[in-house]
């Protein structure tokens, strides 16, 4: 009896699904192709594809309730983090959206014993031909070709399904996603800069050489082996470390340690505590040199010469050697070295993330820190996050590393895309996993960019719209070009400060503008929190910025980023065996981590929680920062924003102040 209501529903199902295409609905388009790629024909229908639908999560509506109960200042509840089984049952799908698709795929004739679900129902998945695919989802597929690599991409330019699935599917690959390796878009892209000591480093860098560069290229092994790749940041010359001996008098010229405990008024860490914990990723084939790090040590921190952080390799993951220039280890060494100093003797994890050969995307990461994201909840796209084991000759074999790695309580990471890289969908299911990470208590920092309003490789989005979707310019005009995962409301986004130049370690800060322009704008897919509102309201109504719409999202009812800022100009940094100076809110993120780190220190011993999610307590105490009300962030052809009194898209709400941050924080439960 009871089967035979099913089968019935099953038809009933299928004979709306048979009626015409106005059951349907577009569910994700893609109108351009990304540059860099081309097409090369139609898929022939025989083809097999892996198909895979990304369930909807249940209780996200809620997901902002949630974190605010645990990280508001003002909630009774403040630090009751929740277990990863209580996050993992809160989230999962609902039967509804399982039986729903199921439904679907059966009566569009995907036999069930074809389908297979996840470990927690958080996705459905099948193999199709392309001509099956073409008909499920209304749609044509194309195989791309990459014009640099020849590698192969299956991708179709939009598709569709059922009106009434709407609510229950995220997204379905493959479909229109398409390649987002980090180090695709992210060795390539200068994370930080080394400029001349002599003399005044140059207000701007053109980088001539990024202009016309596709945003999604080059495989981690092309970067690896193509000598010809010419993206690598410029080496600048080396610092005389004798010339430091007056430290605190030259933090304008050179930052080192101990200007950074002056600036934020923070002193040399004494101790550690077994439950703190604090990560630093990096992706290969970025790597850190031991050589670098003793070097550092020896004249920053003696007693932590030949200390290693620990190392948690991630899927195949290697700390590589085959290639040492300032590509390659300026940005793990400058993380490194100054998160590790500056919370000793407390441990620093590394998370070193992806092989030589596949790469790796944040998801990866996420994967292995975080198992129902892999398994339970389930993220990952396989169009656009690396598959383990890899594929490719040469690279891990091994199992997908998935869930097997602790979180640290507070995880810093200097990489980002731009948000028009990605799809919002794609976007909103990995915010999602930050939010998880912040009911479990971990405080995810990420850098907000170096180019001011513009994006990596300083592109801005072109205003020539031919309805062909997003296409990046040479950054001299457009639209503003928001980072990802900056914009994600639930990470801490960190901009980046300077000492005036001339100026004493005590003065105030300004915005930085050697070298690189700190990120910042406001998001076009991310609402804003409700953190942020009294913030984002009071500097539209106090500061109105002079621009319109064809500039950025004026509704002023997105996520404006960044949250903080940190000094990110002059940093002395030992790579590849010399004291170079370094750039960029890649050394602004390790610092205000370490900051946080310290400060859960102190709640730890004394039988508190960690922070977590730190944004509400920031937000509604701006007092415990330092507010930075000079420079911009110029961009796109425009002075970009400007730092003003309270939070503005350019510094945040301004610099740790680490004393009234500390009593705040130990003020709540
Ligand atoms: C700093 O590093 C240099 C270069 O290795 C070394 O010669 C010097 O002794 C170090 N200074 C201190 C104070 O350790
Ligand atoms: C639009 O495209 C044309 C032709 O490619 C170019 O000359 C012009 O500068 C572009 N304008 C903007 C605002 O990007
Ligand atoms: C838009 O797409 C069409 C068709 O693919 C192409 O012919 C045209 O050159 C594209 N225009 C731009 C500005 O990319
Ligand atoms: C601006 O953001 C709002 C709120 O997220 C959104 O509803 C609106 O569509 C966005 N406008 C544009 C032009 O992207």
């Amino acid at each position: 009896m009871r089967s035979h209501l099913l089968a019935l529903g099953a038809t009933l199902v299928a004979s709306v699904l048979a009626t015409p295409s106005s059951t349907y609905v577009r569910h994700e388009k893609r109108t351009s192709l990304p540059s860099g790629w081309r097409t090369d024909g139609k898929l022939p229908g025989h083809e097999i594809l892996p198909m895979r639908v990304a369930l909807s999560q249940s209780n996200l509506d809620k997901a902002e309730e949630y974190l605010m109960e645990v990280s508001h200042p003002d909630s009774p509840k403040f630090g009751q983090h929740w277990s990863t089984e209580e996050v993992a049952k809160a989230f999962a799908p609902k039967q509804e959206s399982v039986n729903a698709v199921t439904e679907w795929l059966k009566s569009s004739g995907i036999a069930p014993e074809r389908i297979s679900r996840s470990q927690s129902l958080g996705w459905l998945q099948f193999d199709a031909t392309v001509a099956e695919a073409e008909d499920l989802l209304k749609t044509k597929y194309y195989l791309h070709r990459h014009t640099d690599t020849g590698k192969p991409h299956v991708a179709c330019n939009d598709y569709h399904i059922p009106k009434h699935l709407s609510r229950h599917v995220d997204f379905i690959t493959p479909t229109v996603h398409f390649d987002a390796k980090i180090p695709q878009v992210d060795v390539p892209r200068r994370p930080i800069e080394v400029r001349y000591l002599e003399g005044r480093p140059p207000k701007t860098t053109l980088s001539t050489a990024a202009v016309g560069v596709p945003v999604q290229t080059k495989a981690a092994v092309q970067v690896i082996t193509n000598p010809k790749n010419s993206y690598h940041p410029k080496k600048g010359a080396d610092v005389d470390i004798h010339r430091l001996s007056d430290e605190l008098r030259m933090c304008n010229v050179h930052i080192t340690p101990n200007c950074l405990r002056a600036l934020y008024r923070f002193p040399p860490n004494s101790r550690a505590n077994r439950k703190n914990s604090y990560g630093i990723v990096e992706y290969t084939p970025q790597a850190y040199l031991q050589g670098d790090l003793d070097l550092f040590f020896a004249n920053f921190s003696t007693n932590q010469v030949q200390r290693t952080p620990t190392t948690d390799l991630i899927d195949g993951a290697v700390v590589q050697n085959i290639v040492e220039s300032f590509a390659y280890n300026g940005e793990s060494d400058l993380d490194l070295e100054y998160a590790m100093a500056l919370v000793n003797p407390q441990p620093v994890t590394l998370y070193q993330v992806g092989d030589l050969v596949e790469g790796a995307s944040f998801n990866t990461f996420l994967d292995a820190i975080d198992g129902s994201y892999c398994t339970a909840g389930g993220g990952d796209d396989p169009t656009q996050d690396p598959p383990y084991p890899d594929p490719l000759p040469g690279g891990y074999t091994g199992p997908k590393n998935c869930g097997g790695f602790a979180a640290t309580k507070v995880i810093s990471t200097s990489y980002g895309y731009n948000e028009a890289d990605l799809t919002a969908a794609y976007e909103r299911r990995q915010c999602n996993e930050y939010m998880k990470l912040g009911l479990q208590g971990t405080t995810i920092i990420y850098s907000s960019g170096d180019n001011g309003v513009a994006g990596n490789l300083r592109q801005c989005i072109s205003t020539n719209s031919t309805g062909n979707g997003t296409t990046y310019n040479d950054g001299t005009s457009g639209k503003f070009n928001p980072g990802f995962p900056s914009t994600c409301p639930y990470v801490t986004s960190v901009g980046a400060t300077q000492v005036v130049p001339g100026a004493s370690v005590t003065a105030p800060e300004e915005a930085c503008e050697t070298v690189i322009f700190s990120g910042g704008g406001f998001s076009n897919v991310f609402p804003l929190p409700s953190y942020q509102a009294t913030a984002v309201k009071s500097f539209f109504a106090n500061f109105p910025p002079p621009y319109t719409a064809a500039q950025f999202n004026n509704t002023q009812k997105t996520r404006g980023f960044p949250d903080i800022s940190a000094n990110g100009a002059n940093y002395v940094v030992a790579v590849d065996g010399v004291f170079t100076l370094v750039y960029g809110t890649s050394a602004s993120a390790p610092v205000v981590g370490s900051i946080i780190t310290l400060i859960n220190q102190v709640r730890l011993d004394r039988g508190k929680s960690s922070v977590g999610f730190i944004n509400p307590t920031l937000y509604a105490n701006p007092g415990i920062l330092n507010d930075i009300t000079l420079g911009g962030n110029q961009g796109c052809g425009t002075p970009g924003f400007t730092a003003v009194k309270g939070w503005d898209p350019v510094t945040g709400l301004g610099t740790p102040n680490f004393p009234k941050m500390l009593s705040k924080f130990l003020s709540l439960p």
